[in-house]
């Protein structure tokens, strides 16, 4: 089984690595800066014949083109797609937003994985049970933000909800094609973008959603999970 995990080289797509490879995948790790990718590289040393590391900024066409070609040199097929890369930019509230901050969190965390999808569904179409995981955030749920949980979060939660509205669509564009989408809540992690109160490890969120993403079947696609299988309302 193979699977390619963007913003590979640190927090959750890190430890989705360490975990896939443990589940006997093959993981096409993706990160901007292979060369300063300490902790992957040090994991690649160690299981040298289960990693390979793929240059994507996920903003960047050319790169995404360019590490396809890569892809498919070495595979026909790709059984998972975990778009994980995102940003958050901060804290931003109305009266003080950035048009540079807003374009470029929409950028990475709407945009970006619709083309990474659209890039490499013809290797998901060869998959078995080929899946499509948005990495999201409970953040992103309309019903959930009608008395906002963290109303400094705004501009970040409107990129997740985008997400979400993408899961909808893709899974029903590749429906036909019996690839899942599914978006996943991680849980509030510990990880630089989740900060050292957060609830959860890498270990726990990633062994969770593991789970979840193993049980998926097509009924489940277009749905949106926690990292525990709890479905989020959108
Ligand atoms: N941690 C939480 O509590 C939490 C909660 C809900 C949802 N999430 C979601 O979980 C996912 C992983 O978050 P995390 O906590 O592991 O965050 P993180 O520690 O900040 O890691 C973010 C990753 O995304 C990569 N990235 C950012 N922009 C990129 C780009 N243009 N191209 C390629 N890679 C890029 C980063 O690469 P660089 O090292 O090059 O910057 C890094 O590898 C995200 O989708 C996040 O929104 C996290």
């Amino acid at each position: 089984m193979k699977a390619l995990i963007t913003g590979a080289n640190r927090g959750i797509g890190l430890e989705f690595v360490r975990q896939l490879i443990a589940q006997d995948f093959h993981a096409f790790a993706a990160c901007r800066n292979p060369s300063k990718a300490g902790q992957l590289l040090k994991l690649q040393e160690d299981f040298p014949q289960q990693i390979s590391i793929l240059k994507i900024d996920v903003t960047n066409d050319q790169s995404l083109a360019d590490s396809y070609k890569i892809v498919h040199s070495k595979t026909n097929q790709l059984d998972l797609l975990i778009n994980n890369a995102a940003i958050s930019q901060g804290e931003q509230k109305f009266g003080t937003f950035d048009s540079s901050k807003i374009k470029s969190v929409l950028e990475v965390n709407s945009v970006a994985p619709i083309l990474v999808a659209q890039q490499f569904a013809r290797l998901l179409k060869k998959g078995k049970q080929p899946k499509i995981v948005n990495i999201s955030s409970v953040l992103g749920s309309l019903s959930r933000a009608t008395n906002p949980r963290n109303p400094r979060m705004s501009i970040y939660s409107t990129s997740k909800a985008a997400l979400n509205m993408s899961t909808i669509h893709i899974a029903h564009d590749l429906r036909d094609h019996k690839i899942i989408v599914v978006s996943i809540h991680p849980g509030w992690v510990r990880t630089d973008m989740g900060g050292s109160n957060a609830d959860i490890d890498t270990n726990e969120s990633v062994n969770g959603m593991l789970q979840v993403i193993n049980s998926l079947t097509l009924q489940n696609s277009g749905k949106y999970y926690d990292y525990t299988g709890t479905t989020i309302p959108w």
